[in-house]
């Protein structure tokens, strides 16, 4: 299974975004559109970006009733991205939908992938403010096991949590990881941080990684430290 490494371009708007993307000349680094960038330039900048050879994860973590999902769904592969996702949290039957709805005319449709626990998120807060009364491993794997068992084709989670999903739910289940940042520097608001190599090790499919990257004072070169580190 190839590994990548996915830049979050969590940007304000489509000048900053196409700004940054000019640091890359040689290579076309997958790109991560977050809500921040969607909600401000709308769904042309997903096709903007495809059009300059991108790959593209759109995440909007949708998380809604069934049939809600399955029609934004529709909405959103239509636009061409290569992944898409929706928050484990809002059931099987929720992720059925969203599978169902993404499906293309042509029969085609992008990757779908569930969020399970936010890496920004502490068992604490876990524990005592969601009132999931588990450990963070056991519920991240239980979501993982919930989006295999919808039809999904893999999850975002720390990749702490990568090799016991693997374990559940079968090697070719992905794995898509952010929470990375390169040694000795600041986790921002991460709890469950790794690096890139420490990602690889624990096996995960893709790293998503933003700021470290889109703050560098050299984004090419971290971008090109990221993958030495996590893909050769
Ligand atoms: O800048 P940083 O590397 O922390 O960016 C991580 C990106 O991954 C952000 O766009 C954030 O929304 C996203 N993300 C995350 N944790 C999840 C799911 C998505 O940090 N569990």
């Amino acid at each position: 299974m190839g590994k990548d490494v996915i830049i979050a371009c969590d940007f304000a708007s489509k000048e900053q975004t196409l700004d940054f993307l000019k640091n890359f000349t040689l290579e076309k680094p997958y790109v991560k559109i977050g809500m921040e960038l969607f909600f401000a330039e709308g769904p042309d900048i997903v096709r903007i970006i495809k059009d300059l050879g991108h790959k593209v994860f759109l995440d909007l973590k949708l998380c809604d009733i069934p049939n809600t999902v399955k029609n934004a769904m529709r909405s959103l592969s239509v636009l061409g991205a290569d992944m898409l996702n929706v928050h484990a949290f809002g059931t099987v039957d929720m992720m059925k939908a969203a599978v169902e709805g993404a499906v293309r005319a042509d029969g085609s449709r992008p990757k779908i992938i569930a969020v399970t626990l936010l890496t920004s998120v502490s068992e604490e807060t876990v524990n005592k403010e969601l009132m999931i009364n588990s450990s963070m491993e056991k519920a991240v794997a239980q979501y993982a096991a919930n989006a295999k068992s919808a039809g999904m084709d893999g999850v975002v989670c720390s990749p702490l949590e990568a090799a016991k999903v693997k374990k559940e739910c079968g090697n070719e289940f992905l794995t898509v990881t952010p929470g990375v940042r390169f040694a000795l520097s600041d986790a921002q608001d991460q709890k469950r941080v790794t690096t890139p190599d420490d990602a690889k090790a624990l096996g995960s499919d893709y790293i998503v990684m933003g700021r470290p990257i889109t703050k560098a004072a050299n984004p090419l070169q971290a971008y090109r430290r990221a993958l030495n580190e996590f893909v050769d």
